[in-house]
């Protein structure tokens, strides 16, 4: 086991379902978006991975912008707050715009952020998540490519952090309890 594997209790989605799961949204993605100019939004940082390996499914021509929203800080429970750490670079008037997420879970900060974007003129304004946890959640999120449900337990991997660690594991899996109690 390596030295992040010690910490993890299960995993959940391995890299081969994720990557399986990217390649049939991406799929549907082409299909939806065909003749059209797709602004893809990362969310930083927990997105990273899932939009490096969407955005090299896509067969189409996209482009890429970021922003840096956090409601959770350091802990392992939703705050509720969100705030705009870094903004987009691109005007959004008249644009397609594909929000990409790795999870949502109570969806305040999906439902917070699209309704954000929509308030710049976009032509559209959808979301692109890999995980969602049903159980933690506080509002309703229109979520139009979804990947996994997943149980309301702490995961981590594949961009999803604990303090900051974790994101680099492959797989998404359960940290053990002992790492944050
Ligand atoms: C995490 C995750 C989502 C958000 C989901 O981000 O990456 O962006 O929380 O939680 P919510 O549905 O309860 O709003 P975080 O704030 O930890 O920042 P990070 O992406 O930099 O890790
Ligand atoms: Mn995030
Ligand atoms: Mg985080």
């Amino acid at each position: 086991a390596t030295e992040i594997e010690a910490d993890l209790t299960e995993v959940l989605v391995t890299e081969q379902q994720i990557h399986g799961k990217l390649a049939e949204l991406a799929r549907r993605i082409e299909e939806d978006y065909a003749g059209r100019d797709l602004l893809l939004v990362g969310v930083l940082k927990g997105a990273v991975m899932v939009m490096a390996d969407l955005a090299r499914e896509l067969g189409s021509h996209i482009a890429m912008d970021w922003m840096a929203v956090s409601s959770y800080g350091a802990g392992t429970t939703s705050s509720g707050v969100v705030r705009i750490l870094k903004d987009l670079d691109t005007d959004l008037a008249g644009r397609d715009v594909l929000i990409v997420e790795d999870i949502i879970d109570s969806g305040l900060t999906l439902s917070w952020l699209q309704a954000n974007l929509r308030s710049r003129g976009a032509a559209s304004v959808e979301i692109c998540a890999l995980l969602r946890k049903p159980d933690a959640a506080k509002v309703d999120v229109d979520v139009k490519y979804l990947g996994f449900d997943i149980p309301n337990r702490f995961v981590v991997g594949y961009g999803l952090d604990y303090a900051e660690r974790y994101r680099n594991l492959r797989d998404v899996a359960i940290l053990a309890p002992h790492v944050y109690s």
